[in-house]
């Protein structure tokens, strides 16, 4: 089961209590919503989004004993806040989103996500609508390709990458993927050479930092007075597009005690931290997916 990361530093940036309402914009296997029903017990309410019906799935049948108190919709990150006025929800008092791919996901070689495991290559985060990764790299030219790696993966020599990958066309399943980029994609350290490839796909694949800059300002807006926005980011290219949001939405403002409104009519929102929250060694131990883990908060001026 997908162990959720910085749990602790979330549900203590996000404060739940009793009579709160909340957002989870990436409900995913349900962990981090659990957090916070339990600490808002016993009436908070949590409305989950995730763009996978399967990830909906299982957060229901995790989150079932807290009955009416939790709703799931399938979302994408941006579509979440007006599917949350149209089930009548207000002001969030927190909202959640936990970016990326869950364990469950990338564990599944029926969806494509990771190159350890052979599958279809589809990396579809919803598999009902959308182009899978088997489709685009098969319709693509070298030149797309290559902004694709470079643009997504910051994958080094990413235009022998993208014709290897060209050369060895028609692709349909991982391995295959896997073994075309093999001899020339660049490993960095430890990691496998195939990964930043893989990344830069999923990434195009669910217009993923299309959504991430359209949905952070709408998320910022169905904010309660006083409500937190927490974003866990896992790479540069989505830390990148958080900082600069929370920096338009602060206007650069210095997180300290007593620091409110009426010190910049402009901004909408306080920083929390003055930096991101990182994992602990104990977690990173225990939870290797939480290496690149970073927690970003905001808080709503009223
Ligand atoms: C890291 S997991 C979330 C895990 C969750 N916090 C938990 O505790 O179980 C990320 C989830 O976000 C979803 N997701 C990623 N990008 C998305 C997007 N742009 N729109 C909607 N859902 C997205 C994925 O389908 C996945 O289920």
């Amino acid at each position: 089961m997908h162990t959720p990361v910085l749990f602790g530093e979330v549900i203590n940036a996000l404060k739940p209590g009793t009579g709160g309402c909340y957002l989870d914009v990436t409900v995913g296997g349900g962990g981090h919503a659990e957090g916070i029903l339990e600490a808002s017990a016993p009436d908070g309410r949590v409305l989950g989004t995730d763009a996978d019906a399967r990830a909906i799935q299982q957060a229901a049948e995790r989150l079932s004993r807290f009955g009416p108190r939790v709703v799931l919709r399938q979302a994408w990150l941006d579509e979440a806040p007006s599917v949350a006025r149209q089930l009548g929800f207000k002001g969030f008092d927190g909202i959640l989103a936990d970016l990326g791919l869950s364990s469950n996901q990338l564990d599944d070689p029926t969806r494509g996500f990771a190159f350890m495991r052979d599958g279809p290559l589809d990396m579809r985060f919803d598999s009902s609508r959308g182009v899978s990764a088997a489709t685009l790299i098969n319709t693509s030219d070298v030149n797309g390709l290559t902004q694709l790696l470079r643009e997504y993966g910051e994958v080094e020599r990413a235009r022998q990458v993208a014709e290897a990958i060209w050369e060895a066309r028609p692709l349909t399943t991982t391995a295959q993927l896997r073994d075309a980029v093999a001899g020339v994609a660049r490993s960095r350290g430890r990691i496998h050479p195939a990964t930043q490839v893989f990344q830069a796909l999923r990434i195009a694949v669910n217009d993923e930092l299309r959504r991430l800059r359209e949905a952070l300002p709408l998320l910022l807006e169905i904010l309660a007075p006083g409500g937190r926005l927490a974003v866990i980011t896992f790479h540069s290219l989505e830390d990148r597009i958080v900082k600069q949001a929370f920096r338009d939405a602060t206007m650069n403002m210095e997180p300290q005690p007593g620091f409110g409104q009426g010190q910049s009519l402009h901004a909408m929102a306080l920083p929390v931290n003055r930096k991101p929250i990182t994992a602990s060694q104990e977690e990173i131990a225990a939870n290797p997916r939480a290496r690149s883990a970073k927690v970003r908060v905001v808080e709503k001026l009223s």
